[in-house]
């Protein structure tokens, strides 16, 4: 079961860089870390992620075997996690609420060696410095992380259990990009969903393009 194997710290650089370290020692799929604080918590894109101490659920995940669409898939997880709030999932894997980011995701690792890391960081009652940042407290939701972490981690447990498809579907319900105008570094145009890949889809003056990684930004 994912998580029954678990360590938790009070103070941790990262999650993520324990639980590579980890994977890398051997440790068997579902390996959880989790810490109430980290000093060097990382994001996408080069990013940091900063939250005040005990405010947010900071986890990683050992997972062997990753199916293709994990990061599609624990954004559905954790949409899943944040109910009654509804989520919106910006591509490829930041969960919103009300166009405010609730939680971020970032899978590192070895694909060739057949094993990834899931960092999750979600906002419980966290009020992030980030702009445009909320938490589920915000949204009437439990100020308990460790009954988030429950929920987090039946969601994977589910998400990552179905079938490409049904994962595809939940995420295309949540989709917060489709039809809007969306900016990266080399061009702009309008998000139509994504193909069954996981890439966003995005219609260009010059046609219709496919854009694997890397960032998009709202134009409005
Ligand atoms: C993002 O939105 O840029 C992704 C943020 C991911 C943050 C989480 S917090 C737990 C795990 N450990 C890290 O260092 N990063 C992830």
């Amino acid at each position: 079961m994912i998580g029954a194997t678990r360590a938790h710290y009070r103070i941790l650089d990262s999650t993520n860089e324990r639980a590579k370290a980890l994977a890398e020692e051997g440790a068997p799929h579902g390996t959880l870390v989790t810490a109430e604080e980290q000093t060097a918590g990382r994001g996408r894109q080069g990013r940091s992620w900063v939250s005040p101490p005990r405010s947010a659920l900071l986890m990683s995940l050992v997972l062997r075997d990753p199916p293709e669409l994990l990061p599609l898939a624990a954004a559905v997880a954790v949409c899943d996690a944040c109910e009654p709030a509804s989520c919106r999932i910006k591509w490829p894997n930041d969960v919103w609420i009300d166009g405010s980011k609730v939680a971020g995701i970032l899978v590192e690792g070895r694909p060739q060696l057949g094993w990834a890391v899931l960092g999750i960081g979600l906002n419980v009652t966290a009020h992030p410095a980030e702009l445009h940042a909320t938490s589920l407290q915000a949204h009437g939701g439990t100020t308990d992380v460790e009954e988030v972490l429950r929920h987090v981690l039946s969601g994977i447990e589910a998400r990552l259990a179905a079938p490409a498809r049904e994962v595809l579907a939940a995420w295309r319900d949540r989709d917060a990009l489709r039809g809007e105008q969306v900016r990266w570094q080399e061009g702009e145009g309008i998000a139509a969903g994504i193909a069954d890949t996981g890439a966003l889809l995005v219609e260009t003056a010059g046609g219709r393009l496919a854009l694997d990684a890397g960032e998009v930004h709202l134009s409005r």
